[in-house]
């Protein structure tokens, strides 16, 4: 396609798969000029500092950790499973730096991953074949037909949650809550009389006396802002391009665009053709960038992404998050890593050892193994330091609740056990014991 100039609509002129089929298109436009005038989630200088803060991970000098729902929920929606899903964040962090001793970037799959990407349009519910459910930005997951008809208010409404959602969480990660001194109450009830949290609880213990320590020695803590809050950033899979156009502002201090719906986007794997509209999309905003390889990911493909998306080479801006499943990550990934190498772009590398692991239970779930989770890890850091590369970070869906979705993990799960506590709209997630679990495997990782 001939290179035109980028603007924010010019991803109408390139194929855009995953978009949903709205029935009623001057409601659509009437909801994309609302979103047009709104306030922006987040700020250019945010998105800025959060591209240096991956360049030290593009660099080997810190770790990425992206973590969050699969889908987030218009109905589950409350103050208290924000703040257990940030516990459990936290926690993993605190495990990361403390036990392999690097800076841990958080970054959540939070205020604002409400669309999914769907292997079919349709889906057999009884004698029914109805529209899939795309998250509820676009339809609601109810089994009926009035129920998946995309509805364009909801783009609005998804604005609105991911505005209570940010700003419960900047009030969370600054306002004292995320207080290094506070890190033992990060430990929920059901988690803290388990192995995992008594690890946890022995890593707090630890914390605390290195802070009376250094209270002892005269170190002045009130004063060392880093004890006291967190860097918290936000991300999605940026699939609804209209809502994603709509989202995005000229920066007034450089000019440069932003994609003001959160600070990191990614481009899933089903969109992430060279070619197509959401890499033309995302091309031309100066957010830090995600894109997710699956395991027939090409090195030539790969590295015409890059060339897409990092046409500057510059450290932090992309991340490429590879999620080839445990049987294949150690054949399918060192070409890619070897690829991007020679081609000269200096990204961060992630592991998602979610997605290419999952698969139905006999009682009709869809599930995933601890084990295979981990085995992916372990062969996403062998490729690495097989090749000479950093092994940057990991991306994991999990929850902060106690829900019985992943099979294993210490308490190990049983397929039997999936019904007793399976909310998820979307994919399973690891519960928190699973996560802070997960937490210590890759810092032991990370040591080695
Ligand atoms: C996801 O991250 O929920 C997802 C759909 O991933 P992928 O694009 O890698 O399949
Ligand atoms: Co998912």
């Amino acid at each position: 396609m001939a290179a035109l100039a980028w603007n924010p609509e010019s991803w109408l002129a390139h194929p855009a798969v995953q978009q949903p089929d709205w029935p009623d298109q001057i409601e659509l436009q009437a909801a994309i000029a609302e979103l047009a005038t709104v306030p922006p989630l987040v700020f250019a200088g945010e998105a800025r500092r959060l591209t240096e803060a991956l360049g030290e991970v593009a660099a080997g000098r810190a770790f990425l950790l992206q973590a969050g729902d699969c889908a987030e929920s218009f109905t589950e929606f409350t103050a208290d499973a924000i703040r257990d899903k940030l516990k459990v964040i936290l926690q993993m962090a605190v495990v990361l730096t403390y036990a392999a001793g690097v800076p841990v970037v958080k970054v959540g799959r939070i205020a604002g991953q409400f669309a999914k990407p769907r292997s079919a349009p349709t889906e057999r519910v009884g004698a029914d074949d109805l529209p899939s459910f795309r998250g509820h930005m676009v339809n609601d997951d109810a089994p009926t037909a009035e129920a998946r008809a995309p509805a364009p208010g909801r783009l609005l409404a998804a604005y609105h949650q991911s505005a209570s959602t940010l700003n419960l969480l900047r009030a969370f990660t600054t306002g004292g809550f995320a207080d290094l001194s506070q890190v033992h109450s990060w430990n929920q009830e059901f988690v803290a009389a388990s192995a995992e949290g008594r690890r946890f609880e022995a890593i707090a213990g630890e914390i605390d006396r290195a802070l009376r320590f250094m209270r002892a020695c005269g170190i002045d803590l009130d004063r060392e802002a880093t004890l006291h809050q967190v860097e918290f950033w936000t991300s999605h899979e940026a699939l609804v391009l209209a809502y994603e156009q709509a989202l995005t502002r000229q920066d007034s201090l450089t000019g440069d665009w932003y994609d003001c719906s959160a600070h990191m986007l990614w481009v899933g794997e089903r969109t992430r053709a060279p070619d197509g509209a959401h890499v033309e999309f995302l091309s031309g905003v100066h957010n830090p960038l995600g894109a997710k390889l699956g395991p027939t990911a090409t090195p030539e493909e790969v590295v015409s992404l890059c060339e897409r998306l990092d046409p500057l080479r510059a450290p932090g801006r992309l991340t490429l998050i590879a999620r080839m499943g445990a049987a294949r990550v150690t054949e399918d990934l060192p070409p890619l890593l070897r690829a991007v190498a020679d081609a000269g772009h200096p990204v961060t590398w992630v592991c998602d050892p979610m997605h290419a692991n999952t698969f139905v239970s006999q009682s009709g779930r869809k599930t995933r193994r601890f084990d295979d989770v981990l085995a992916e890890i372990r062969g996403f850091f062998a490729a690495h330091r097989a090749e000479g590369t950093w092994p940057g970070g990991v991306h994991v869906e999990l929850t902060g609740e106690d829900v019985t979705e992943c099979l294993g993990g210490a308490e190990d799960i049983l397929e039997e056990q999936l019904e007793l506590r399976y909310t998820t709209r979307c994919d399973p997630r690891l519960n928190a014991r699973q996560a802070i679990d997960l937490a210590f495997r890759v810092a032991e990782l990370l040591r080695a």
